[in-house]
């Protein structure tokens, strides 16, 4: 149990997740650094915490089921609120050189598993005990390159699975209205880590900075939007 107010990280281990671990722990949160894999999780939570920050790792793949089932049980058991929620986790699986006309089911399937499903499955689970608390803050890392405004060909998997992320995001923020519960998508920009490459334009703490302002909205802030730098964007 903790005095400190609580904030959930999915793919906290690495990249732009693991940067949001260490300012929401700078902002004062106790922070739950999930990863789907044990020894990757705990180093990187072992490192926050060297650093100062009040981190604690737990287990969390949201492409399984019995995983998700069994963080939620001992969220329930461990701890007295839920204040944040932070949906970063994702993949980026299409390969550039693909059409949509001849890419692979699997791959959009795979895609839409974590990115959507996953992200879905999660927030349901937590939501709810947000919904009980009266308080929650919900941010869905999403993409530019799911906006419909600005939609291109190629990279249809992942596309699809951030413009389903920002639906889900419009549909959840509609349904808890009124509860104190502020859910939105933000884009981090292109940001250096793993998936974005070498010759991203963006540091990981330019590209975690909407996400943990978002994290952290007062009562009268936004929700059901889509945000980068702070600002809104098209959807
Ligand atoms: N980088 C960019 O330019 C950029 C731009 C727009 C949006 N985004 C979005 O930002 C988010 C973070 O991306 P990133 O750039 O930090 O990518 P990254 O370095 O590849 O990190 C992705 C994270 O997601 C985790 N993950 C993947 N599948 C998972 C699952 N089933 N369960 C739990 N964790 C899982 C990975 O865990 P493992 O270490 O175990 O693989 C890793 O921690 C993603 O949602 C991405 O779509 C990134």
């Amino acid at each position: 149990m903790t005095e400190h107010k609580v904030a959930i990280v999915t793919g906290g281990n690495r990249g732009i997740g693991f940067e949001v671990c260490r300012q929401l722990g700078k902002l004062g949160y106790h922070v739950i650094l999930t990863s789907r894999k044990k020894k990757r999780g705990k180093d990187a939570a072992k490192k926050l915490k060297k650093e100062g920050y009040s981190v604690k790792f737990k287990e969390l793949n949201i492409t399984d089921p019995e995983s998700i089932r069994s963080f939620i049980k001992w969220a329930k058991k461990k701890l007295d609120t839920i204040d944040v929620l932070v949906n970063n986790a994702g993949v980026f699986l299409d390969n550039p050189n693909e059409s949509a006309l001849s890419i692979n089911q699997k791959t959009i399937k795979k895609t839409l598993d974590t990115n959507f499903y996953g992200t879905f499955h999660l927030s349901q689970g937590i939501i709810n005990l947000m919904i009980n608390s009266g308080y929650g803050r919900v941010v869905n890392v999403s993409s530019g390159m799911g906006q419909l405004s600005n939609m291109n060909g190629g990279y249809l998997g992942y596309r699809v699975s951030k413009t389903a992320v920002n639906a889900l995001t419009r549909i959840l923020a509609e349904e808890v209205k009124g509860q104190n519960i502020l859910i939105n998508s933000v884009c981090p920009g292109w940001v250096k880590t793993r998936m974005g490459g070498e010759n991203a334009t963006r540091s990981t703490e330019e590209g975690a900075d909407t996400i943990t302002w978002l994290a952290t909205l007062p009562e009268e802030g936004p929700s059901g939007g889509f945000f980068r730098d702070r600002k809104p964007i098209e959807w």
